[in-house]
């Protein structure tokens, strides 16, 4: 949308692709990138500006000269740290990226006091804790970027096994976005038709575990990183959301403050997405077996952050 900013911190691959989806749509005016090796940033910078013009774009994107031109970013994604690698999980990530976030937020928090801040970087729930922690704003203006992909994957399994590429397909996953994530087959509708009406509870069980491994599946095959066309492409839908100010409902962690019956801990939920950020929490009646997985998701996520605190880092 014209006249509006963003800021993506770290030019790697899910960085690079966040912001080419979201120049080529001309989304916004302007695009500030800050990484800390500034030669691959002014040169993606280039490479995208060209590439936008030729998808009829005028979007700028630059690298961020002073720390003060945050001031008026209606949002800021932030990507970067070590992604993952075969063997690992997101969790393996803790302490190395929470020093990423912790110095380049330590830096920025005068600058940050309206924009809304997403994060990306893995173990997303944790990184998204300490954020919130550093920044001290309003829970509403700190969200991190999961259930979208989550959900996508899981969507790709219902389209796969209905054998039909269907759009409006809803299939919400909550928790944590680990191996404890909690897709919801109970939950997921086939153009408003419930899954559990088109498959059985066998098949709902298979498409669950594939989203649960749906990230593990492509670092497996990719030997050198995780995915990234899906995350750059879920976080920039929730660019739009925030820059059009849609009112989008999806899936993403945001501090919670009772819902769910818990409290102090950043986990999957699905919200009701503006400028403003967070606007709503929505509440799904959860079955006692959903139930019972969102609390090993929640307790998975406390974990990681007793670490941080242990460690000092929060
Ligand atoms: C994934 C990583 C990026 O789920 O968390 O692919």
């Amino acid at each position: 949308m014209a006249g509006q900013k963003i800021c993506v911190v770290g030019a790697g691959r899910v960085g690079a692709t966040l912001i080419q989806n979201l120049a080529n749509r001309n989304m916004c005016s302007e695009i500030l990138v800050r990484d800390n090796n500034e030669g691959v940033a002014q040169g993606m910078c280039l490479d995208i500006m060209q590439s936008a013009y030729i998808a009829g774009s005028t979007t700028t994107i630059r690298v961020l000269k002073d720390n003060t031109e945050l001031q008026d970013c209606a949002a800021l994604f932030f990507c970067a740290g070590s992604p993952r690698l075969p063997g690992m999980t997101r969790s393996d990530l803790l302490l190395a990226n929470a020093r990423v976030v912790s110095e380049v937020f330590s830096e920025f928090k005068p600058y940050l006091k309206k924009t809304i801040v997403v994060m990306v970087t893995n173990p997303l729930d944790a990184m998204l804790y300490l954020t919130r922690k550093i920044l001290d704003v309003p829970r509403e203006q700190v969200l991190g970027m999961a259930g979208v992909l989550d959900s996508a994957r899981m969507a790709h399994y219902i389209r796969e096994k209905l054998q039909m590429t269907a759009s409006e397909i809803i299939a919400p996953v909550i928790g944590s976005h680990g191996d404890l994530m909690v897709p919801l087959g109970r939950f997921a509708t086939v153009g408003g038709i419930p899954l559990p009406d088109l498959v059985t509870s066998d098949v709902i069980a298979d498409i669950e575990n594939r989203t649960r491994n749906g990230g593990a599946e492509i670092v497996g095959y990719l030997k050198n990183g995780s995915a990234f066309y899906a995350p750059a492409r879920a976080a920039a839908v929730m660019a739009e959301a925030i820059l059009k100010d849609r009112g989008d409902i999806l899936c993403a962690s945001v501090l919670l403050e009772g819902e769910y019956g818990f409290d102090d801990v950043c986990i999957g939920v699905p919200i009701v997405l503006g400028a403003s950020g967070c606007r709503k929490i929505l509440n799904y009646k959860l079955n006692d077996t959903e139930k019972a997985a969102f609390e090993q998701s929640v307790a998975s996520v406390a974990e990681l952050i007793t670490i941080l605190k242990n460690e000092q880092v929060v």
